[in-house]
């Protein structure tokens, strides 16, 4: 498989390059628009090619599939001309800014027949799966409830454009929740919304202060640091989300789905199943479960997922998505 690189910022370096090249696939070109940089990172990994534009890389290269790792509001455009070049996609999350810009993308990937994969490497973690087939086999019964929280104490991040609306779309729901937003709903079999209650403002991140992920600008904080909503679903469910960068909270950094289900619940990071048998409450958690790096196996998923029909799964999932979070934000 030949694959190009878009954007070469901190998560093509730290996940989707080497895991690629740890797969056996062969990563022939990156694209980022400060060459210098792009350049940087070909030589690091020894990849051949490095062009400063899409359209240059994707016109001149012959690529099998391409990753997409650039700011959110760039996703959109750089995946639909990446599928209409008759690549396979893996874009990073957020899928897009909007439930119109996912369904765009959605129908680029219908039209060029080709696999369009989003970055939730939380789904890919092995406690997240074991807890999956679980699901699947009925342990919890029907999920009637779900909390997805993520929540940093003071994790603003220093580098990149996380703080700027324009080229991120938002804040803490887009960056962080969406993660354990995806996460409860990919467990939850991604129920169909019905109403959304939401709430997301700027607290703590227009003023200085301590920052445990660098120093962020709070003059030109421009997005939200808190997001809050509740969720309905047309199979009876609900869903309580809350998201933060910044939040008086005891821990710095919480990333947790909570599931209860009529036959049992179960609450990740760590996982834990909790249940009523033989007249006794039990709190369930594996003795040992092989640990799998969630970044290569999102690699591995998303290559052996291009050597199959195409898949819309992930991208019909990715409208649905961000139709939630379109109403949080219209609400503000
Ligand atoms: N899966 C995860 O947990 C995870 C973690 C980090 C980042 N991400 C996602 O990955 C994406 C990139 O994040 P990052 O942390 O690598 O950011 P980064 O700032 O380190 O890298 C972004 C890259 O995009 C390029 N870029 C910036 N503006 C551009 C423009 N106008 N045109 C073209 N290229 C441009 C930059 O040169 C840089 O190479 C974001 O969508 C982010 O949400 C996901």
């Amino acid at each position: 498989m030949k694959i190009g690189i878009i954007g070469t910022g901190g998560i093509a370096k730290t996940a989707h390059i080497p895991q690629y090249i740890a797969a056996g696939a062969d990563v022939v070109a990156v694209m980022n628009r400060t060459r210098e940089r792009g350049e940087a990172v070909a030589k690091q990994f020894g990849i051949e090619r490095v062009y400063e534009t899409v359209e240059e890389m994707l016109a001149e290269e012959t690529l099998d599939a391409v990753s997409i790792c650039t700011p959110n509001a760039l996703h959109k455009q750089q995946v639909i001309a990446a599928l209409e070049a008759g690549c396979h996609v893996l874009c990073e999350k957020p899928p897009a800014i909007s439930a119109y810009e996912a369904n765009e993308m959605l129908e680029a990937a219908r039209r060029a027949e080709r696999t369009l994969h989003y970055g939730f490497h939380y789904r890919h973690r092995s406690d997240t799966q074991l807890l999956k087939r679980m699901i699947e086999a009925g342990e919890l019964g029907h999920i009637y409830a779900a909390t997805a929280l993520a929540l940093r104490r003071r994790g603003i991040p220093g580098w990149g454009v996380f703080t700027n609306k324009e080229l991120q779309g938002g804040g803490a729901l887009l960056d962080i929740g969406v993660h354990m937003l995806d996460l409860a709903l990919y467990l939850m079999d991604y129920p169909k919304p019905v109403d959304v209650v939401g709430h997301v403002g700027q607290y703590l991140g227009t003023r200085p202060g301590v920052g445990l992920m660098g120093d962020w600008d709070a003059d030109a904080f421009s997005v939200e640091d808190t997001a809050r909503a509740m969720v309905t679903f047309d199979n009876g469910a609900s869903l309580f989300l809350d998201a933060s960068f910044m939040a008086n909270v005891d821990a710095a950094d919480t990333m947790r789905v909570e599931l209860r289900g009529t036959n049992g619940g179960a609450s990740l990071f760590p996982l834990v199943i909790h249940t009523e048998e033989h007249g006794a409450l039990f709190d369930k958690t594996p003795a040992h479960l092989a640990l799998e790096d969630p970044y290569a196996r999102q690699i591995h998923t998303f290559l052996e997922a291009c050597r199959q029909e195409p898949s819309y799964q992930q991208a019909e999932q990715a409208v649905t998505l961000h139709t939630i979070i379109d109403r949080i934000y219209a609400q503000a």
